[in-house]
């Protein structure tokens, strides 16, 4: 899925190390659609030629504001009417200073100016030109202008200091781009997800789980924020980064067995949506041992299972009581996907679920899915978890 399709990007490079970065910045912002405008600073061609990202971008690359190849010679106007959006990256602090106090004495700063469409900058300098108050207030005033700032992150720097001040990487800034053109279709709502395994334990040592990797609870979190919500995400053990986007927080509380994901979602059951990703344990050990179980002397181990809670099931008749939320459940089936999936919707008592078919997605970056609620169903995929993620969105959305 090519998610930048027909979106026009000015990219502005200013003066900065970070600057040799943004020839890959270019090349994978048109890989994935966008036709992209090059503007630089004089500075900028210190550390890279225009030439580099002219041939990257098929197109000139505008430097002068008097560059008389545009008509009217208002490079200012035209380069910016005809964006999408102004991504700088690196944003010098020179330039961030520029910005905030609305100075435009080359072309870069002048169409920023004269923009009207949204502006991202990602800065990159030292460390202590970061921290300087200076670029603190720029960084302040910049963000009450309604500019969004991408990292800057920590790290070594080009000086051999380390610290903030470091530019994302190109990839970093092409996911934060692709989040910015989401629809915000649920903004202001509040996002419940269960996502990974759980794990039930034997003894302090011990325990059973399953093979759930929570990439698609993960992805879903990440589709939430990129729409606008506010998410609360609940994960069993698993070793993901919690999605980081400058537009928005993910809330993540780590649990282990299925009775604290119980708690912890009971306890923020005020939401508008819940997302029940997780693959949750039907069953628990009825009394854990308090020591590790020693193997000496036994000739068999039989361990005594109780039920856990079904979360899902308890979130449906909080749903059907109060109207909200809206709840989506999961269900991974080795077979008859379809029939099974709409059989289990109607049993959790639940407005929709998604279908897939298990175990082969766990862990995969890929999934097919069938989506089925009370008048359809839709497949989606093979596709990213994240495309899917987004789709998924997009039709619950539609749903509230
Ligand atoms: O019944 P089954 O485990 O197949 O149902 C799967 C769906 O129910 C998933 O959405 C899963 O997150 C949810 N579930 C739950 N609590 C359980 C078991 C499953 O929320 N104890």
């Amino acid at each position: 899925m090519i998610s930048l399709k027909n979106k026009r990007i000015v990219l502005g490079i200013s003066g900065g190390i970070a600057a040799y970065k943004s020839a890959e910045l270019a090349r994978l912002l048109i890989q994935e659609g966008a036709q992209v405008q090059v503007v630089m600073t004089d500075a900028a061609q210190e550390f890279i030629t225009a030439v580099t990202m002219q041939a990257l971008t098929g197109k000139p690359v505008f430097t002068n504001q008097w560059d008389s190849r545009v008509d009217n010679n208002m490079a200012h106007i035209e380069l910016s009417r005809a964006a999408d959006l102004i991504l700088i990256a690196p944003c010098s602090a020179d330039l961030m200073a520029k910005l905030s106090l609305g100075l435009c004495d080359d072309l870069l700063s002048t169409l920023c100016l004269a923009r009207d469409c949204p502006l991202l900058i990602a800065p990159a300098m030292n460390l202590q030109m970061w921290q300087h108050s200076a670029t603190q207030r720029s960084a302040q005033r910049l963000l009450t202008d309604g500019v969004s700032l991408l990292g800057p992150t920590s790290g070594v720097q080009a000086c051999g200091e380390n610290g903030i001040g470091r530019m994302l990487e190109p990839s970093e800034i092409l996911e934060e781009v692709v989040a910015f053109f989401q629809t915000k279709v649920l903004q202001g709502k509040r996002i419940l997800i269960t996502a990974g395994p759980t794990f039930e334990s034997i003894d302090p040592v011990r325990g059973i789980t399953n093979h759930s990797s929570g990439k698609m609870g993960f992805a879903i979190a990440r589709a939430a924020v990129e729409a606008g919500a506010e998410v609360h995400l609940i994960a069993g053990p698993c070793h993901l980064q919690t999605p980081l986007l400058s537009s928005g927080k993910i809330i993540r509380s780590d649990v282990l067995s299925a009775q604290q994901m119980y708690d912890a979602t009971l306890a923020s059951k005020n939401c508008d949506v819940f997302f029940a990703v997780a693959a949750v344990a039907d069953w628990k050990i009825d009394k854990p041992a308090q020591q590790k179980i020693k193997r000496q002397g036994k000739t068999n181990l039989d361990l005594r299972f109780s039920p856990n809670p079904d979360i899902l099931s308890e979130m449906a008749k909080i749903a059907k009581q109060k109207g909200k939320p809206y709840c989506v459940g999961f269900a991974a089936e080795s077979d008859r996907l379809g029939l099974n999936t709409k059989e289990k919707r109607v049993r959790k008592g639940i407005p929709m679920i998604v279908g897939n078919i298990g175990p082969s997605t766990f862990g995969s970056e890929m999934n097919s899915v069938l989506i089925v609620d009370a008048s359809t169903s839709k497949s989606i995929g093979p596709a990213s978890k994240l495309e899917i993620a987004r789709q998924l969105i997009a039709l619950v959305s539609k749903r509230l």
